[in-house]
């Protein structure tokens, strides 16, 4: 008997699961393929909807779906299912979170966010300052790394300072796909009494999380990116159990208790969950192709789909680094520092991922202002597709192919 299983080879199966555009699709830290049972659960949605109109509310079990989805995404974040709840969008989650646990006061009213961190976490924070009487210039604390790319071990947790509030940081940066050390981060904000909100929309999905081992406070998520569940998906936030109680900021009747909620009473009564912070009524389409998705999770396993993750970026880094001597590799090659991607830089990154997608089908993406981004994704990539992209890029390179294409931006990269 073989004790030794390949975890690539154990993850294979999975691959036909999955609808496929023509090419290599490295584009999953963008958008996440489509499980191919997402396209029935949509069209089982709309079945229900035709068959049963409202009626479907309790007879097809709607009303629940998104605590029945929470169960699902609680191993991938290591918490209890009540902590977290499938709702809302990425930036709408941190406004709710913001809202509800952002509490200025004299000497402590900064929020400290990193400069990498996706533009709308920044726009979202700058907001909340505004609207308690902040002024952005002085309350946004915005720090980046010394080298100007990644934070060296200790560096970002040095950063966090008593007059800060709120810390909002990514797990995994969007553009150098660092991961972040969380139990530092939040160790290091616990002693100076820092409210820390995570975004782990470049982590959920792809790097478990143990957020009650590492005492997360709060987080939030989108699922369209390694969650697999859809453009413009239902997302997710987690509340740690003590802090339960607190009045959702954003407040909206479906946050009511689900006992109570169809009585309409006149002064809101949250669930004292997470629960408590959904606003609206769940948008079920945006939200079914989720449970498929999950049930691969299930059975795929979230360690298993770490270990070929690090083992694609790995063999993606090391061939890079071989076959692309002129092109920096940005994405730390510790594999306790990365999230699912690995990130390039070159000047010429723009027209490069033009004629790899369009020449190639290479399909990567490319960040402002010289990175490409490439994300080989566990349960649909293969290390034959690896070897295709860098063979691509040296190609490109070579044949100075991407002089060919114009500068001109597209507007979805
Ligand atoms: C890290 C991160 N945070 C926030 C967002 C904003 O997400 P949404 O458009 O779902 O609000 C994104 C979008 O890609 C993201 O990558």
């Amino acid at each position: 008997m073989n004790l030794y299983t390949d975890p690539i080879q154990e993850l294979a199966g999975f691959h036909d699961e999955f609808a496929k555009p023509e090419g290599v699709y490295f584009a999953g830290n963008s958008l996440g393929l489509m499980p191919r049972a997402a396209e029935s659960a949509v069209k089982g949605l709309i079945e229900e909807w035709k068959h049963y109109g409202v009626e479907a509310w309790m007879d097809c079990h709607w009303l629940d779906l998104a605590e029945r989805l929470s169960l699902a995404v609680a191993p991938l974040v290591g918490a209890d299912p009540d902590e977290l709840i499938v709702t809302g969008t990425t930036t709408v989650n941190l406004h709710q979170l913001l809202a509800s646990f952002y509490r200025p006061r004299a000497n402590k009213r900064k929020i400290l966010i990193e400069y990498h961190a996706f533009p709308s976490d920044r726009y979202a924070v700058a907001s909340h300052l505004r609207l308690r009487g902040g002024d952005p210039g002085s309350d946004l604390m915005v720090v980046w790394p010394r080298d100007g790319q990644t934070f060296s071990p200790g560096e970002l947790a040095e950063k966090l300072s008593t007059d800060v509030a709120v810390a909002v940081v990514p797990s995994v940066i969007f553009t150098t796909g660092q991961l972040l050390p969380i139990a530092e981060l939040v160790e290091a904000a616990e002693q100076k009494e820092i409210l820390l909100i995570l975004d782990c929309s470049h982590s959920i999905g792809c790097v478990p999380h143990d957020f009650h081992h590492n005492r997360v406070p709060l987080a939030f998520w989108c699922s369209y990116k390694y969650l697999n569940a859809g453009p413009g998906a239902v997302g997710g936030l987690f509340c740690q159990r003590e802090r339960f109680g607190s009045a959702p900021g954003l407040a909206g009747w479906w946050g009511n208790h689900s006992s109570t909620r169809f009585d309409m009473p006149f002064e809101m009564q949250p669930a004292g969950t997470a629960s408590g912070f959904q606003i609206s009524t769940p948008n079920l389409l945006s939200m079914v192709p989720l449970g498929p998705s999950l049930e691969i999770f299930q059975r795929a396993t979230i360690s298993k789909v770490r270990s070929v993750s690090l083992m694609l970026t790995d063999l993606f880094i090391r061939r890079a680094q071989e076959a692309l001597p002129e092109i920096e590799v940005v994405t730390p090659s510790e594999p306790d520092q990365r999230g699912g991607q690995v990130t390039l830089r070159h000047a010429e990154a723009r027209r490069i991922s033009t004629v790899l997608r369009r020449r190639h089908r290479i399909i990567g993406d490319f960040r402002a202002p010289d990175l490409l981004r490439f994300a080989p994704v566990a349960l649909y990539n293969s290390p034959d597709e690896v070897d295709r992209a860098i063979a691509a890029l040296r190609k490109t390179l070579d044949l100075s192919e991407y002089l060919e294409i114009s500068g001109t931006k597209e507007s979805v990269t």
